[in-house]
C-alpha cells in the first residue's frame, strides 16, 4: 500500500459503500494510519491508498502517540452544512501543493466507526474543514477542484507537472496505464 500521487485513477474514483467490517478492514485502516503518520498527514482517505471503499481516516494531532484522537468513518454522510469559511488546505496526494478552499463552516456528519457503530459530529474549524476535505476524496472530488480561482490559476502549473511526472511513471511501467488501474479498481470494489 503506497498514497498514489495525482493524476492516479484512483482520485478521480468513485468509492463504493463498504458492506463488511471484518478483520481485513482493520488491517487496511492500520497501514492507512502508517502512511498517514509517514507522510505527516492529519487525514487519509481509500482512494489515496488506491481502494475505493468509502472510507477515511483522521488525526488531528497527526501524533501516532494519541491514539485516542485517532477516528474511522466508513461510509460517512452529511447531515446539515452551515455558512462557509475559506482557509489554506493540502492533501498527501499533492506533496507541497497549498490552497485556499471555500468550505462550510460547519458541518454534521454521521458514519461507521470500526466496531460497526454509527455515530454523529457537528465539526467546525479544522475538524469540519478536514471531514469535507476527506469526505470529497470518496467521490472522485479534490482539493484543486475548489481551491478559489486565484489559486487555481497561480498553482495550474504545479498541477501539469505532477501530471506529467505521473505520465512519465506509467511510460516507465512504475504504474500502470489509466484504464489498467480503471479495471483494478472495479475488481477491488466491496462486494
Ligand atoms: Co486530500
Amino acid at each position: 500500500m503506497e498514497v498514489v500521487p495525482f493524476p492516479h485513477p484512483a482520485l478521480r474514483y468513485e468509492s463504493k459503500p463498504i458492506k463488511a467490517i471484518d478483520p481485513d478492514l482493520e488491517r487496511v485502516v492500520a497501514e492507512m494510519f502508517d502512511l498517514m503518520y509517514a507522510a505527516k498527514g492529519i487525514g487519509l482517505a481509500a482512494n489515496q491508498v488506491a481502494l475505493p471503499y468509502r472510507l477515511f481516516i483522521m488525526n488531528l494531532a497527526g501524533d501516532a502517540a494519541e491514539k485516542t484522537e485517532e477516528l474511522v468513518f466508513i461510509n460517512p454522510r452529511f447531515l446539515r452544512r452551515k455558512g462557509t469559511a475559506e482557509a489554506e488546505e493540502g492533501c498527501l496526494s499533492f506533496p507541497g501543493l497549498y490552497g485556499q478552499v471555500k468550505r462550510s463552516a460547519k458541518v454534521t456528519i454521521e458514519a461507521f466507526n470500526l466496531k460497526g457503530e454509527c455515530f454523529e459530529y457537528a465539526l467546525d474549524e479544522l475538524a469540519g474543514r478536514a471531514v469535507q476535505h476527506e469526505a470529497d476524496h470518496l467521490d472522485g472530488v479534490l482539493f484543486i477542484d475548489r481551491m478559489v480561482d486565484e489559486d487555481r490559476r497561480a498553482k495550474a502549473g504545479i498541477v501539469a507537472d505532477y501530471e506529467a511526472q505521473f505520465r512519465r511513471w506509467q511510460a516507465d511501467g512504475r504504474y500502470p496505464s489509466d484504464d489498467e488501474i480503471r479495471r483494478q479498481l472495479k475488481a477491488l470494489e466491496p462486494q
